[in-house]
């Protein structure tokens, strides 16, 4: 039987970031027999403008660069998606959200399983970021629920050494891998 596969997007393209470290912990929480990648390269994907993806056609997709394809691809290879972004000026960082603008047209994202995450330093958890990635997820049609949502506050204080050590995070990350599984089943 097909191994279940799972993709981890990062809003952050800091090499240090913690919401990449609360991707990485995620996928450590992951039953052994699942596959875990987090998609490297969003900075690389141009600037969406309608019209780009497919230039006077109604092919959408055919024109897209080889970043755009291996964004594309890497989400139609995955059985479920995982995005952990932190806020910028109380939305979604621009980079993520122009990854996710170029999979309008294709419907990369249509009926796949999500699981929506922020994480913040301060108290409020991104929670603006949240709101609105979740909106844009509904948008692209992916499959969720009422749990397919978690905001981290204070996450400075949850990483020890490269990893979430908080005992409530981690439990509320467990409960994320698990509700997106059951998507997966479903
Ligand atoms: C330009 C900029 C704007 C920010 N705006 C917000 C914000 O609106 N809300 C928030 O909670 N944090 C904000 N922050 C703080 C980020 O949450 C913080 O830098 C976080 O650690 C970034 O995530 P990362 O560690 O995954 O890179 C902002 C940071 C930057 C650099």
């Amino acid at each position: 039987m097909k191994r279940i596969h799972i993709l981890g997007i990062s809003g952050s393209l800091r090499a240090d970031s913690t919401n990449t470290i609360i991707l990485k912990t995620l996928g450590s929480l992951l039953p052994s027999d699942i596959t875990f990648e987090i998609f490297e390269g969003l900075d690389k994907i141009e600037h969406f403008s309608p019209g780009v993806d497919s230039p006077g056609l109604s092919t959408p997709g055919l024109f897209d660069s080889e970043a755009v394809k291996r964004f594309k691809t890497a989400i139609a290879q995955a059985d479920a998606v995982v995005i952990c972004t932190p806020e910028y000026a109380f939305g979604v960082p621009g980079t993520l959200k122009n990854a996710l603008d170029w999979t309008v047209g294709t419907g990369d994202l249509n009926d796949k399983p999500v699981s929506a995450i922020s994480a913040s330093p301060l108290n409020s958890g991104g929670n603006n970021a949240l709101a609105s990635l979740l909106l844009t997820l509904t948008a692209l049609g992916t499959k969720k629920n009422e749990a397919s949502a978690l905001s981290i506050p204070n996450v400075k204080g949850k990483i020890t050494d490269g990893r979430v050590t908080d005992a409530h995070t981690l439990n509320e990350l467990r409960t994320q891998c698990a509700n997106l599984l059951g998507l997966v089943g479903g």
